[in-house]
């Protein structure tokens, strides 16, 4: 049997129709870019998540780049954020200007680490950047705690944890800012590239739309430097179609973890759910020293797999400054963590037979 990590044409297969009308519609109204459709999702989405604004965006990592400007984050400030994550994370607060000041993650949940944060505040401190990763919320108590004592802003990167709860409040909805990704393979994604950025603050939310559309509060009038970062309206029509049927992929994507957690030998470690948190599964990893050799026969079985991520962002030549910083828990994380194929479309022979394989390399 062969099973791909994710494979898009299934789900298209199954909504080809539905996808097909939406995007007629757009044709039909005529409107590309933002626009009501992009509108609609935005209230659409602002709903879902409880939210008051939502903004959308070209792509995740533009969410990041615009919340971090629309936050005042600039020369001089230090954002703290994990060296355990997707580049855009800590790319783009240096793109501000601010330093980006890492703090390794929890050896269980992979997720930054609360005690680390609270070691490398100083008064240059303006902001945390957590990452819920792999859509496993991080301990947003603690940060959000930290935020408050500190006077620290809490922008959230979500580009892998949509529909994610803790205390069953929506992943995003904790900080100043949340920032969404819709890149194809998201649980929530588009037909190419897309994002949002959340928040409940009005002022902020101004900004938002200002940095997204080339500074402009009205058209042609432009008050401040900013970008071309807008989402079409062809993404936003298949994303509020797929919004609706959210929380039920996310619930098939838990049903998938459950019949690997079931089945695979108790000994091999996963990721741990963070404490008070529903994960939503956009990788289900587990965590072992024999990484490479489970992987290679993995391969030989037909079973996809992947790495996120086998360089942590200290030791990435972009962040050659960093270099000599030491993070030990990613460092050790980047050699033993390995992704699963999880996708809603997957079916349980296909997982029970990608966990009997594990089992039967670790025999
Ligand atoms: C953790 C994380 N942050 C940010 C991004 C950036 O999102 P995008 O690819 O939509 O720019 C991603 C996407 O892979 C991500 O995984």
């Amino acid at each position: 049997m062969k099973v791909k990590m994710l494979d898009l044409s299934r789900e298209y297969k199954t909504y080809k129709k539905d996808y097909l009308n939406v995007i007629e519609n757009v044709f039909n109204q005529g409107a590309f870019i933002l626009g009501p459709i992009v509108e609609e999702f935005e209230n659409d989405f602002a709903e879902y998540m409880n939210i008051k604004h939502v903004c959308g965006v070209g792509n995740g990592t533009d969410a990041l780049r615009i919340a971090l400007l629309a936050c005042g984050i600039k020369k001089g400030d230090e954002v703290i954020t994990t060296p355990f994550t997707f580049v855009a994370t800590a790319e783009t607060i240096a793109q501000t200007g601010a330093k980006v000041i890492f703090a390794d993650i929890d050896e269980e949940t992979l997720n930054i680490d609360p005690d680390e944060i609270l070691k490398k505040i100083t008064p240059q401190t303006k902001a945390i950047l957590p990452v819920h990763l792999y859509g496993n919320p991080c301990d947003m108590d603690r940060i959000m705690e930290m935020s408050e004592k500190h006077n620290l802003i809490v922008i959230e990167d979500c580009a892998q944890s949509i529909g994610s709860l803790y205390k069953n409040k929506q992943t995003g909805s904790f900080g100043k800012c949340g920032c969404f990704s819709f890149f194809p393979t998201k649980n929530l994604g588009c037909a190419g590239d897309g994002g949002a950025i959340i928040t409940n603050d009005e002022e902020i939310n101004m900004k938002i739309r200002m940095l997204r559309a080339h500074g402009a509060a009205k058209k042609y009038v432009h008050r401040i430097e900013g970008f071309n970062s807008r989402l079409d309206a062809i993404h936003a029509a298949m994303l509020n179609f797929k919004l609706k049927l959210i929380n039920s992929k996310n619930e098939r994507r838990r049903e998938i973890a459950n019949i690997y957690n079931k089945i695979i030998n108790n000994k091999i470690v996963r990721q741990k759910t963070q404490n008070n948190g529903q994960h939503v599964y956009h990788q289900f990893t587990i965590i072992t020293e024999k990484r490479n050799e489970l992987r290679d026969f993995l391969k030989k079985q037909n079973i996809d797999t992947a790495i996120h991520y086998s360089i942590p962002l200290h030791k990435q030549e972009v962040f050659s400054d960093y270099k000599n910083e030491i993070y030990p828990i990613s460092e050790k994380a980047v050699n033993r963590v390995l992704s699963l194929p999880i996708y809603p479309e997957l079916k349980d022979e296909e997982t029970i037979y990608v966990a009997e394989k594990i089992n039967d390399f670790f025999r």
